[in-house]
């Protein structure tokens, strides 16, 4: 620093004496050393942080262009520098690991990203519901239809977008996506899923329906080791931004409704339907919706640990819905996971989606596991490396089995007559098996 103030003085001062030609190559030479001098300074900085902290990892020979349509996910997949993330790995140098883990995301991603090959049913139709308004939730039919805002945070759900988009058109006004570009796990580097999908085919259509808001690096390098920090903060984030967003458009008013919840926690579209064109009793503003968890496959049902009561033990409590009013009453709305006094029935919890990309980036990405460690990438190089189709497939099953969960999960045909009102399968999933085969836990032909 001490060096480079006394080089500009002094140049400058040399300057008012040289001619042009001079004056013009030093100030050259002032900008180049400026250029330098803010290069070092902000890589001293970056590796001071210990958040921010990434190795840099050439990738050059790795680099993937047009795989979709080249590459097997096998072949995709292959091409993962695993030798060297498991020698990073064995170093315990923790920047060129965090450096691998981000990579690992980003080649998960370009197989988790491809809609599928299967093409959509054109002829089955969305239904269309008419509400009743006979829940004693609700007081009678309101005088015009509430706007509906969802907020929600999100992860990787390529999938599980495409099917919860096509069931909230024309009942969501707005869905609003909360995304990190880091994930909660040791803040690995991750990208924007929203941002690489809103211009292609399928999700253009939508693109007026979701508000995109982005919890950026620059908070995150505050966050500390504690991993549930995160997901507390982005609730708090998705809420501001929220707040902010909605004092400059005006566009929901005070009797509107906002729902919140995960990407998989989707309401049927009777609920909807209902929530849109029904009015709350005078005392009633928040609501759980009571969906059926299948955990997996749509043949089951799952005994949840928030049910909306006792006597409901196959529902889960979310998403929850607010009137703005009762949203704005103060703290930060969240979804309530079956505590919130009121409830409405009828939707699919769309946890535990069986799509191998899908879940090996929730495996690298989740709260509670880190999955990058030696034994388990050297298991995934092995898998990759088989050069064998059935090896994918059963690697799916077993991630994929549920037996370890025992009686809590029976047939769905099981089901009383009242845990029954909460089982609905999305409109667009219903009409579409054929694209999304892992919801029936079947070979899925993007792996293939
Ligand atoms: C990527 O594209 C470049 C330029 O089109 C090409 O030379 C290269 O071989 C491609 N790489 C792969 C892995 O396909
Ligand atoms: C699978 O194919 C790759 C080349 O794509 C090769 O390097 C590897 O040895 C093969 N694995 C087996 C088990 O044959």
């Amino acid at each position: 620093m001490a060096k480079y103030s006394k080089l500009e003085d002094g140049t400058i001062l040399t300057v008012k004496k040289s001619n042009q030609i001079s004056k013009k190559i030093k100030l050259i030479a002032i900008a180049a050393i400026s250029f330098v001098t803010l290069g070092l300074l902000c890589s001293f900085f970056f590796m001071k942080d210990p958040v921010i902290k990434q190795g840099y990892i050439d990738n050059t020979e790795h680099r993937f262009n047009d795989t979709i349509g080249k590459y097997t996910f096998m072949t995709h997949m292959q091409r993962y520098p695993f030798d060297k993330a498991l020698e990073a790995i064995k170093s315990g140098n923790e920047a060129e690991i965090a450096g691998y883990r981000s990579l690992i995301l980003d080649y998960l991603f370009e197989f988790n990203r491809q809609t599928p090959s299967v093409i959509p049913d054109l002829s089955c139709k969305k239904p269309v519901f008419k509400a009743t308004c006979s829940e004693p939730i609700f007081s009678g039919k309101r005088d015009s239809p509430a706007k509906i805002g969802l907020l929600i945070q999100f992860g990787f759900e390529v999938d599980t977008l495409l099917i919860i988009l096509h069931q909230y058109r024309d009942l969501v006004d707005k869905i609003f996506i909360l995304e990190s570009t880091r994930t909660h796990f040791k803040n690995t580097k991750k990208p924007l899923v929203w941002e690489r999908l809103k211009y292609s085919p399928e999700f253009l259509p939508f693109s007026d329906m979701v508000v995109h808001l982005v919890v950026d690096d620059a908070p995150l390098a505050a966050a500390s080791d504690d991993m549930w920090q995160m997901e507390r903060y982005q609730e708090h984030q998705r809420w501001s931004k929220f707040v902010e967003w909605n004092k400059d458009t005006k566009y929901f008013t005070d009797s509107d409704l906002l729902g919140f919840g995960d990407a998989d926690e989707v309401p049927s579209l009777n609920v909807l339907t209902e929530l849109k064109n029904c009015k709350f009793r005078d005392e009633i503003f928040v609501v759980d919706v009571g969906i059926w968890f299948p955990m997996g496959t749509i043949y089951q049902a799952f005994r949840t640990d928030f049910p909306v009561e006792f006597t409901l033990p196959y529902t889960l409590g979310d998403p929850t819905f607010y009137t703005l009013a009762g949203a704005m009453k103060g703290g930060v709305p969240s979804r309530q996971r079956g505590t919130s006094a009121h409830h409405i029935l009828g939707g699919m919890h769309m946890s535990n989606y069986c799509y191998l990309p899908t879940i090996l980036l929730k495996d690298m990405t989740c709260t509670e596991c880190g999955m990058f460690d030696k034994d388990n990438l050297q298991l995934m190089k092995e898998r990759f490396f088989s050069n064998d189709s059935q090896v994918i497939q059963k690697w799916q099953q077993e991630r994929c089995s549920v037996s370890h969960w025992g009686t809590r999960i029976i047939d769905v045909q099981q089901l009383d007559n009242n845990n029954r009102q909460a089982v609905s399968v999305p409109w667009y999933l219903e009409c579409n098996k054929g694209m999304f085969p892992s919801w029936e836990h079947l070979p899925d032909s993007r792996l293939l």
